[in-house]
């Protein structure tokens, strides 16, 4: 076979066959196929997509380009949940533990940053010690001893998406309905799960901006798991806005600690509770959704989630002293503020351009090979809808670059609108999605 044939069939609108997948994705974990060639390849299936057969067979051939987990001597239904992306999306950190706390195994493999949006691996590794690549062998051991394991893909694990992932990141190939779920159902159906729970995001924040293409993203990753035979069930919530108040990786962290120890951020927590209490209900722990909610909550209250997230942090190698006493890590080099140059309310942000403004400050990657600066990030002081005075603090950017934290300042003033009216909030979760269709969604009260 030749790259250029398969380029070019895919610049013409043709649909791979299994053996051309299989050959390129191949070619390509073995260095036969250069990165120059991929990003042709992956530009030609951004404007020309995917026929839904041929979702479901990329699907696959990155799923068998690495070792596909066996996890069926763990007891327990395991369940995992990921994201379509979004900036300051951090449930992950708080969801994984508290769900394990109910009893339900939860074996995680999750992403980098990928374009504006953060990764839960960078936000792992900016705890010192705590190592993401396990071996195969090591994760059935963690998932098995503690009952939750965060790892990212390895050498061993879906390989293709891995590298796929990371040119995807600098390339301007993220926003495409077949690579987004390629990527996350091949990692998903390869980790040993049993039912998923999908966090596709809509609006400014999110790879799919418009309301029906997270509709048809949601309907494909939905599609592609029930096929595999796994229970799959997707939430479409709200990213016109970061989640909670931090955009970074280390104050992110500490943002899902003091979630983890009890401190409650609306959106932030109704979110991680949702889609929490969603898994103990597929993992058999709860009769209903509700009822998992409530089981998270007193996860959360009882001290036993953080607890959770303590064992798993030492039990990967990282050292917990810096989440119980944070003064010890490194502080970073330039802090500014901006503060706000009218009163009124906050009436929206710039979403992805904040996600954009965090990776220029060195949180995320610009290019493959740039190296991310745990402590850059931005802590933002207000939600939609706050009130706001002339002169009162919106935001903190902090990083090492004097440079780039000044830059950012002057740009982050024009993401957040200030109104002088009070906006009308829309619910932040907005539909669900299962196998047989799309369904409104309002999230229950807790029982
Ligand atoms: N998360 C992933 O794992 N892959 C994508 O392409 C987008 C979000």
């Amino acid at each position: 076979m030749n790259p250029v044939e398969l380029i070019r069939k895919k610049r013409n609108g043709g649909a791979l066959s299994r053996q051309e997948f299989t050959w390129l994705l191949d070619s390509y974990v073995a260095g036969g196929v250069p990165d120059y060639q991929m990003s042709a390849f992956l530009m030609a299936v951004y404007f020309n997509g995917m026929t839904d057969e041929e979702t479901s067979t990329f699907t696959d051939v990155m799923l068998h380009s690495g070792v596909v987990v066996d996890l069926s001597d763990i007891p327990g239904v395991k369940v995992d949940k990921h994201s379509t992306g979004g900036v300051g999306d951090k449930v992950s950190l708080i969801l994984a533990p508290m769900v394990a706390a109910c009893g339900v195994p939860v074996p995680m493999i999750s992403g980098r940053g990928l374009g504006h949006t953060g990764g839960t691996l960078d936000k792992l590794e900016s705890i010192p010690g705590f190592r993401t690549d396990l071996t195969v062998e090591e994760y059935r051991r963690v998932i098995a001893e503690v009952g939750l394991v965060l790892i990212g893909q390895t050498a061993e694990i879906t390989p293709a998406d891995r590298k796929m992932y990371a040119l995807r990141d600098v390339t301007g190939t993220v926003e495409s309905i077949p690579l987004i779920a390629g990527s996350i159902m091949s990692k998903k159906l390869a980790e040993g799960i049993d039912a998923l729970v999908l966090d596709v995001k809509t609006g400014d924040g999110a790879f799919m901006q418009k309301y029906d293409d997270t509709v048809a993203l949601a309907k494909a990753l939905v599609a592609i798991g029930t096929n595999a035979g796994k229970r799959v069930v997707a939430f479409l919530t709200e990213m016109d806005q970061p989640l909670g108040f931090t955009i970074g990786n280390w104050v992110e962290v500490m943002e899902s600690v003091d979630c983890l120890r009890g401190k409650v951020i609306p959106d932030l927590m109704e979110v991680t509770t949702v889609l929490g209490g969603a898994m103990v209900w597929l993992g058999g722990r709860a009769e209903s959704i509700a009822v998992g909610m409530a089981m998270c909550h007193s996860a959360i209250w009882s001290g036993r989630a953080y607890q959770k997230f303590l064992e798993i942090v030492r039990r990967q190698g990282g050292d917990t002293s810096y989440l119980e006493q944070p003064e010890r890590y490194r502080k970073p080099r330039h802090v500014v503020r901006l503060e706000s140059g009218s009163g009124g309310f906050v009436g929206g942000f710039a979403t992805r351009r904040i996600g954009v403004l965090a990776t220029e400050l060195g949180a995320g990657r610009q290019k493959a090979d740039d190296v991310i600066d745990a402590t850059a990030g931005i802590v933002l002081k207000k939600k939609i809808g706050d009130p706001v005075q002339r002169g009162e603090l919106l935001a903190e950017i902090m990083a090492e670059k004097a440079d780039a934290v000044a830059r950012v300042r002057d740009e982050l003033s024009a993401c957040i609108r200030i109104d002088a009216v009070r906006p009308v909030l829309p619910p932040r979760i907005r539909a669900m999605v299962e196998s047989d269709g799309v369904k409104s969604w309002v999230t229950p009260p807790l029982i």
